[in-house]
């Protein structure tokens, strides 16, 4: 029997209860050995339906006082980089939810830390562990598509603007729609087109939803008052291999409902998920393929099966710290093509 590996979580909101917890909790040989928020009694409470686990407000008491191996950082964006930093000099292998960090600069140091703590740090780019995306990217790799030259990613709601914790100001997430929900679509799109360095970003962003009372909210109105980063943002990129993406996210829009989808095309072949379908050329016929019997899987909890396997060095994480570093210089650029108006390039 392998050891059993010990793990804290930093942060009990929304993502920590929903995801985090229930995955470590269905592995085998992970213990849940402590839990930490900010928010007293809030860890407390959590901790009352994982036994064995034991509380804490201060992360920095919970990593020295507990022997730990493993780390979720699931707080707001803003406090990603400290604990994520601490939780590694600590001697932890962190899983750090996405983005990587407020921006670019803060997600370099996480890197250069893991490297200097020598620990692994995978950030939760959950996307990519989903049955089809695993899926495409294997034929992708195979060559079937041929070379890949364009890619659409796109993450849009017609109505899902957050209404709990700090997602709508900037201060605490860095912005908005685009960091928070086009982090994934870009990410997967990234992934999928065999990650090709990024040269030219041009963006726009915009904030047409988010400071008004008079748009429908079934699921009730966010915090319009502190409301100030974009609902939406678009993108063209342009990769050194002459490759380009659209990437188009936004949390509210007139739309018929929710887009989230992928779309790549190759010179032998072309693909869009969800569902997954392949469309290529056969014997003079164009043939379109849809794969049959794939097991649906929840992509976070395979996220973290693989997080684990990764920390026993069973597996090598396929959530590479240069990709993650690369989607997060594409934000940033993004955002800033947005206020300037110009094109930024990465390459310079
Ligand atoms: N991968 C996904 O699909 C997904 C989905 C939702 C959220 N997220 C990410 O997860 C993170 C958290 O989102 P959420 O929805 O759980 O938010 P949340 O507000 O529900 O929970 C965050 C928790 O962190 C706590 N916290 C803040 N600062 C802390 C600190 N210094 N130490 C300890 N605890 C602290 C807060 O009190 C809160 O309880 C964000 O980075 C978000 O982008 C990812």
């Amino acid at each position: 029997m392998s050891k059993t590996i010990r793990v804290g979580v930093i942060g009990t909101g929304g993502i920590a209860t929903a995801q985090h917890i229930p995955g470590y909790q269905a592995l085998e040989g992970v213990e849940i050995a402590a839990l930490c928020d900010v928010v007293p009694g809030r860890a407390a409470a959590v901790a009352e339906g994982v036994p064995g686990a034991r509380p804490y407000v201060d992360y920095r008491e919970m990593l020295a006082k507990e022997s730990l191996d493993a780390v979720s950082v699931t707080t707001p964006n803003f406090a990603h980089r400290d604990a994520t930093i601490a939780a590694l000099q600590a001697g932890c292998h962190v899983l750090c939810e996405k983005p990587i960090a407020m921006n670019l600069a803060q997600g370099r140091e996480m890197v250069a830390a893991a490297r200097k703590a020598g620990k692994l740090l995978q950030v939760g780019l959950h996307m990519r562990f989903e049955t089809e995306s695993q899926t495409l990217r294997r034929h992708v790799m195979a060559g079937d598509l041929g070379e890949i030259y364009y890619g659409e990613a796109t993450y849009m709601r017609r109505r899902g603007i957050p209404t709990w914790g700090v997602f709508t100001q900037s201060r605490f997430q860095g912005g908005g729609a685009l960091i928070d929900i086009g982090v994934h679509a870009l990410d997967r799109a990234l992934w999928l087109m065999g990650n090709p360095k990024p040269t030219t970003v041009l963006g726009a962003t915009y904030a047409h939803f988010g400071k008004r009372t008079d748009v429908a909210a079934p699921r009730g109105l966010w915090d319009v008052d502190k409301f100030d980063v974009d609902d939406m943002g678009v993108a063209l990129i342009r990769f050194a291999n002459g490759a380009s993406l659209i990437l188009r996210a936004c949390w509210a829009a007139h739309i018929e409902g929710n887009d989230v989808g992928t779309r790549i095309l190759g010179t032998h072949g072309g693909a869009s998920l969800s569902p997954l379908r392949i469309y290529r050329d056969l014997h003079g016929d164009m043939v379109d393929i849809a794969p049959s019997g794939l097991v649906e899987v929840r992509g976070h909890h395979v996220e973290i099966a693989h997080f684990i396997a990764c920390v026993r060095g069973e597996a090598q994480c396929i959530v590479e710290p240069e990709q993650v570093l690369d989607v997060q210089a594409i934000l940033d650029a993004i955002y800033e093509s947005a206020r300037t108006g110009g094109e930024v390039r990465l390459d310079a």
